[in-house]
């Protein structure tokens, strides 16, 4: 296993505690021949379980590695012991995107990299959250996209593209105060570089296993470089002009928040400092984190909808009854729309985009279970089968908001429902993921209703697995509801 310098694991691989289960191995290949079949890992990882049990090890290449596919175990990983299993392993794409852990996501453990998820998330405070400021930017992206997907006519069309430009319209935004008309050339170039990385990364999988086959020529490596350096000198020109402009008073966006956090003492300076690369990292990560999630969320969701038309009836009605036509939805209507929000939650426990999270990795001698675990183990959460278990959800594979409402109709949150993960490397963009899921999803249904093409096919569910678990292309014939016709007020 490779160690960042600078961390405190030990040099020596760890040792597997007899007691977990292991899949054999071979030299090199590690599990791999005993993996069989082409599934993806969440589904592959699922049915593993039958086997060995939910909690078992494996060898990815040369690493060893546990999946714990239970909520309790994830529970203990996450939260009980969050701490102890807070690391990152290193990887060859990742450490190329992120300047060998510049970033939040990918960094390693370190007083370095707290401090920086520290000042990210002070930033977004001070910044989005509690202010209407961040209201104001998506409500200004989902009005754009409510004319746009309106003007598309009654002919079917993939919502895909203009769903993504909405989103990233948003994180353009928010992270450097640009917001670009529909076809602007800047943000035709934003969304190829980052689509150009999420393609390449997906593929960059081997590379992450076998880290010594960076030194064959991979056309996916070099595509993936290609498109850093456009991002990079993008997003220096906008941090050098945030430079050259900074003032005083409240900051613009998040990269004025970031600098002048970064300089801020009270942030705390032990010990090494955060540098504009963290900050442009960081930059970037909104994008990489940010924009594909919450895009295939809503796919995904729309996805389902077109299964279930009574589901998009349900919603609308609430919105008739709650909000009526006569004003767009606002964050503080969110109480008074409870199925909304169980659809939400719904369309993420049944797709969730990141099915096995982010690898994690143990940072001491800890425990899973009542087995030792060794420092240096990769730990993967297989989201996907805690979502999927059908001990804890009836019907598991079954669209129904429903679940998420108590007998009362009060909303519940099940144990075993973590969307985001928990703990000290939950999501940080959890509450803006929120708020957009639930600005755009109210809105769109309140002003549009999504059919199918006539005797066009329903979405296929079953989705693929790039960085993300996203749907297949599909069309919809949206049509306006009344006193919406124009798609905004
Ligand atoms: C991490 C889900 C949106 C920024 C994560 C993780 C998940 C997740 C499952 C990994 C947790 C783990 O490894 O234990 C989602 C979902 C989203 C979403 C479902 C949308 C529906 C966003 C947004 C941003 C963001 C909008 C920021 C703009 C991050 C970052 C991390 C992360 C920086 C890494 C945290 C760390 O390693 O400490 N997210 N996310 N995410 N997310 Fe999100």
């Amino acid at each position: 296993i490779s160690h960042r310098s600078g961390t405190n694991h030990p040099s020596s691989p760890p040792l597997p505690h007899p007691s977990i289960p292991c899949i054999p191995r071979l030299p090199l290949l590690g599990s791999l021949p005993w993996l069989g079949g082409r599934l993806p890992p969440h589904l592959l990882f699922t049915r593993l379980v039958n086997r060995y049990g939910s909690l078992y090890a494996l060898y990815l290449g040369p690493h060893y590695t546990v999946v714990v596919n239970d909520h309790q175990h994830a529970r203990e990983v996450l939260l009980q012991r969050g701490r102890d299993f807070a690391g990152r392993p290193s990887m060859v794409t990742t450490d190329l995107l992120t300047r060998g852990g510049k970033d939040i996501a990918f960094a390693d453990y370190s007083p370095l990299w707290k401090l920086h998820r520290r000042l990210v998330h002070n930033s977004f405070t001070l910044f989005g959250e509690g202010t209407s400021r961040l209201q104001e930017i998506v409500l200004s992206a989902v009005d754009s996209l409510c004319v746009e997907l309106l003007s598309g006519g009654r002919r079917g069309f993939d919502p895909s593209p203009a769903v993504t430009r909405a989103i990233t319209n948003v994180v353009c935004t928010l992270v450097f105060s640009t917001t670009y008309r529909h076809g602007d050339a800047e943000l035709q170039e934003v969304i190829k570089y980052n689509d150009g990385i999420v393609q390449t990364i997906a593929r960059g999988g081997l590379v992450d296993i076998y880290p010594w086959m960076k030194v064959f020529p991979n056309s996916s490596l070099r595509k993936l470089k290609d498109c850093i350096i456009v991002r990079d000198r993008l997003l220096t020109r906008k941090l050098e002009e945030h430079k050259a402009s900074l003032s005083d008073g409240d900051p613009r966006d998040l990269l004025d928040a970031l600098l002048k956090g970064k300089t801020d003492r009270s942030s705390g300076s032990e010990g090494e400092l955060i540098t504009d690369d963290h900050v442009l990292m960081t930059a970037a990560e909104a994008f990489g984190a940010g924009v594909e999630t919450t895009s295939t969320t809503l796919l995904w969701i729309l996805a389902y909808l077109l299964h279930h038309p009574e589901v998009q009836d349900r919603v609308q009605k609430e919105l008739d009854e709650q909000i009526g036509n006569e004003r767009a939805v606002s964050v503080s209507d969110r109480g008074r729309l409870p199925y909304l929000d169980c659809v939400i939650n719904e369309g993420m426990r049944i797709r969730p985009v990141s099915p096995v999270l982010i690898p994690h990795t143990a940072m001491t001698h800890s425990s899973i279970g009542g087995h030792a675990v060794g420092p240096g183990t990769r730990v993967l959460v297989n989201m996907w089968s805690i979502h999927h278990n059908p001990r804890h959800w009836d019907k598991p594979d079954l669209f129904n908001p429903d679940r998420f409402l108590d007998d009362k109709g009060q909303r519940v949150t099940p144990s075993c429902f973590l969307p985001f993960g928990a703990g000290p490397r939950v999501c940080v963009g959890e509450s803006l993921a929120r708020l957009e899921l639930f600005l755009f999803l109210s809105s769109l249904l309140q002003r549009m209703s999504f059919r199918l093409p006539d005797g066009g096919p329903s979405p296929n569910l079953q989705g693929r697995l790039g960085v993300v678990l996203q749907p297949l292309p599909y069309k919809v014939i949206v049509t306006p509801r009344a006193g919406w016709e124009g798609g905004a007020k």
